[in-house]
C-alpha cells in the first residue's frame, strides 16, 4: 500500500491508484475535461491539476499516480489559478457564442430562439409558455418594448432583424384571445405574504412570479386602476387599455390582491406593512424614503440603494426595482427586474438570506465581418435545415402588420444563434466557477466554418473542440469501421472523420455516447432529436 495525504487528509491506497481516484474515493471532488471512466487518461485538458507541497509540482490528476509521501493539495490558490489558466487557454481560440445574441441582448433573457421554434412549428401555447418563462407582460411588451433584442440579431447585418417583438406579440394576444389563456401551475400555498408596492411593470411581473411559488402577494396603489405608468404615462394608442387589463387579469386569477388608491406613507404605513408582511417590495417608480415613511431606507443618486445582484434594499426584507432604482424608463427592463425580485424574495422567505447568484459565462463571437457571417449563415442554413435565398434576409411581419399565415415564415428566418449543449457544457459551466477571462490569450484567430452536417443524430462543430480525444477513443473502443480522429498538425489541429469519410460513417454506433462525453457543444444532437 502507498500512503500519502490529500488536503492534509492521511490515506493509503494500492499501487497504480491515480490521484483522480484517491480523490474521489474520500469524496473529494477534481474538475475534469478530457477524462472519462472506462477510457484510458489522455491528459490534454490540464483542469485536473492539483499540487503536490512536498515536491512543489502541479500534477494531473486523472493521469499521475499516487507516490508514496506525497502531500497532495486539491483546493489552493495555485491550484485553482492552474486550473484557470487552463480553461482560459482552452477558450482562447474557441469558435462559438453560448447565447443567441438577441437573448443576450434581451434585458430579460427571453429564450428568443426556442419562441422561433415553436411559432415556425405551429406551436403557439408552447412559444406563450416559453415567453412567460421571462417576460410576465408579454402582449403589453409586444406594444411599446424598444426591443433591443431586435438590435443584437444576426440578420440585422444582412437586410432585416428578426421581427421579434412583433412575433411576441402575436402569441401573447392569441393566447388572450383564446378561449383558455394560458394559466402557469402555482405550488401550495407557502403562508407567506408579500407586500409590493407599485403595480406598474416591476410590481406586476414580482406579483406573476411570486404567486406561482405559492406566496400570496398583495399590490398597493395610490391611483385608482393598477398598472402604474403603463396605464398613467403611455397613451392609449400606443398602449391599448385592453391589452393592458387583459394581462393584469390573468395576474389577478393567479390569485394576487390588489388595493388601490392606497398609497404607502399615507393610507398605509411602513409599520403597517411590516407588521402584516413577510417581505416588503418598493417598485412604485421615483420614490424619496422620507415621503414613505421610511427614515432607515439608504438613497442613492438614482433612487433607493439596493445591493445589485440581490434587489435587498439597506432594510432586511425589503427589495426594491425597476424605476425605484434606476432612471432609465425602458419597460422591458423593469419586467426582468420584477421576475429578479421574485427569485430573491423566494429565497428569502424559504431560508431567511438571498445569496449572491453566481456570473454567468456566456462565451462571445467578435462582431463578424460579411463574409464571415455569410459563412456562419450557410452553416446554420445546413445546421436548422432552413431554406431561404434572399427571402432570409427580408422582414415579412411588423407590430401592425402579423397575420398567421406569415408568423411561421418570420420564425423560420432565425438562424437559432446559439450553442447547441448551453445547458450542457462543462467547459462553459468551469469557465463560471473559475472566472475565466476567454480575452486572456485571445489570439487573432478568425471564425472558421467548420462543421459536419451529414449525420443523422448528430452535428460536430470542430470550433467549439477541446481537442479532449474522447470521441476518438469511444469510436476505437466500439470498433467503428472509420471513427473520428485528429486531423492536422500543430496549432491547426481538428477533430474529422478518418480517410476523409462523412460524418455518419465516422460515427455509426457511437453518436449518443460521443455526445454524452463531449465536454463542449462540439458534438450534439441535431435539433429537434431526442
Ligand atoms: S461549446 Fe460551451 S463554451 Fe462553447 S459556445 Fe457552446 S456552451 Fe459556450
Ligand atoms: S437570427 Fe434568430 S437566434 Fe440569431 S440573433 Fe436573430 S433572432 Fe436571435
Ligand atoms: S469533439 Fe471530440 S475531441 Fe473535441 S471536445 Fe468533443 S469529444 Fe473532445
Ligand atoms: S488532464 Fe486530467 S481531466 Fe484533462
Amino acid at each position: 500500500m502507498i500512503r500519502c495525504t490529500i488536503n492534509d487528509r492521511p490515506l493509503e491506497v494500492p499501487a497504480g491508484t491515480t490521484l483522480l481516484q484517491a480523490a474521489r474515493a474520500q469524496g473529494i471532488s477534481i474538475p475534469t475535461l478530457c477524462h472519462r471512466e472506462g477510457y484510458p487518461a489522455f491528459a490534454s485538458c490540464m483542469l485536473c491539476v492539483v499540487r503536490d507541497q512536498k515536491s512543489g509540482n502541479l500534477l494531473p490528476a486523472c493521469s499521475a499516480l499516487v507516490q508514496d509521501g506525497m502531500a497532495i493539495e486539491t483546493d489552493s490558490e495555485a491550484v485553482h489559478e492552474a486550473r484557470k489558466a487552463a480553461l482560459e487557454l482552452l477558450l482562447s481560440d474557441h469558435s462559438g457564442e453560448c447565447l443567441a445574441p438577441c437573448q443576450r441582448t434581451c434585458p430579460a433573457h427571453m429564450d428568443i430562439p426556442m419562441m422561433h421554434h415553436h411559432i415556425e412549428a405551429g406551436r403557439t401555447r408552447e412559444a406563450l409558455q416559453t415567453v412567460k418563462q421571462t417576460i410576465a407582460l408579454p402582449a403589453v411588451l409586444g406594444y411599446i418594448c424598444s426591443a433591443p433584442c431586435e438590435s443584437g440579431c444576426r440578420l440585422k447585418q444582412v437586410g432585416g432583424s428578426l421581427s421579434i417583438c412583433a412575433l411576441k406579440r402575436y402569441v401573447a394576444e392569441e393566447d388572450l384571445n383564446s378561449e383558455a389563456p394560458f394559466l402557469p401551475a402555482v405550488q401550495t400555498a407557502t403562508g407567506k405574504k408579500v407586500a409590493i408596492i407599485g403595480s406598474g411593470p416591476t410590481g406586476l411581473a414580482a406579483a406573476y412570479y411570486l404567486q406561482q411559488e405559492g406566496h400570496a402577494c398583495t399590490l398597493f396603489d395610490k391611483n385608482p386602476e393598477p398598472g402604474g405608468a403603463l396605464r398613467y404615462e403611455i397613451p392609449e394608442a400606443e398602449l391599448p387599455r385592453s391589452v393592458l387589463d387583459a394581462e393584469i387579469g390573468i395576474i389577478a386569477r393567479l390569485g394576487a390582491e390588489f388595493r388601490m388608491n392606497t398609497a404607502l406613507g399615507q393610507q398605509i404605513s411602513f409599520e403597517e406593512l411590516r407588521g402584516q408582511f413577510d417581505a416588503i417590495v418598493l417598485a412604485a417608480g421615483r420614490v424619496k424614503a422620507d415621503d414613505l415613511g421610511m427614515s432607515d431606507l439608504e438613497s442613492a443618486r438614482a433612487g433607493i440603494h439596493i445591493n445589485s445582484e440581490t434587489f435587498e434594499t439597506s432594510i432586511r426584507g425589503v427589495f426594491a426595482g425597476g424605476g425605484a432604482v434606476r432612471s432609465g424608463k425602458m419597460a422591458v427592463r423593469s419586467v426582468a427586474d420584477g421576475k429578479a425580485i421574485a427569485a430573491s424574495v423566494h429565497q428569502y422567505l424559504g431560508q431567511g438570506t438571498v445569496t449572491r447568484g453566481q456570473d454567468q459565462f456566456y462565451l462571445r463571437m467578435r462582431n463578424m465581418d460579411r463574409a464571415e457571417l455569410d459563412g456562419f449563415i450557410e452553416e446554420q442554413k445546413h445546421k436548422f435545415n432552413i431554406s431561404g435565398g434572399e427571402e432570409l434576409f427580408t422582414r415579412v411581419v411588423e407590430r401592425d402588420n402579423v397575420s398567421p399565415e406569415k408568423v411561421g415564415h418570420e420564425a423560420g428566418r432565425c438562424l437559432h444563434c446559439g450553442c447547441l449543449k448551453t445547458d450542457t457544457c462543462k467547459l462553459r459551466r468551469y469557465a463560471e466557477e473559475y472566472k475565466a477571462n476567454a480575452q486572456t490569450y485571445k489570439g487573432n484567430k478568425r471564425y472558421e466554418v467548420d462543421t459536419f452536417t451529414d449525420h443523422p443524430l448528430v452535428i460536430l462543430e470542430a470550433g467549439k473542440c477541446i481537442q479532449c480525444g474522447l470521441c476518438i477513443r469511444i469510436t476505437e473502443k466500439h470498433e467503428e469501421t472509420f471513427g473520428l480522429t485528429f486531423i492536422g498538425r500543430g496549432f491547426d489541429i481538428a477533430v474529422g472523420v478518418a480517410l476523409n469519410e462523412n460524418l455518419g460513417r465516422g460515427m455509426e454506433k457511437t453518436a449518443r455516447e460521443c455526445v454524452a462525453a463531449c465536454p463542449t457543444g462540439a458534438i450534439a444532437m441535431r435539433p429537434g432529436v431526442k
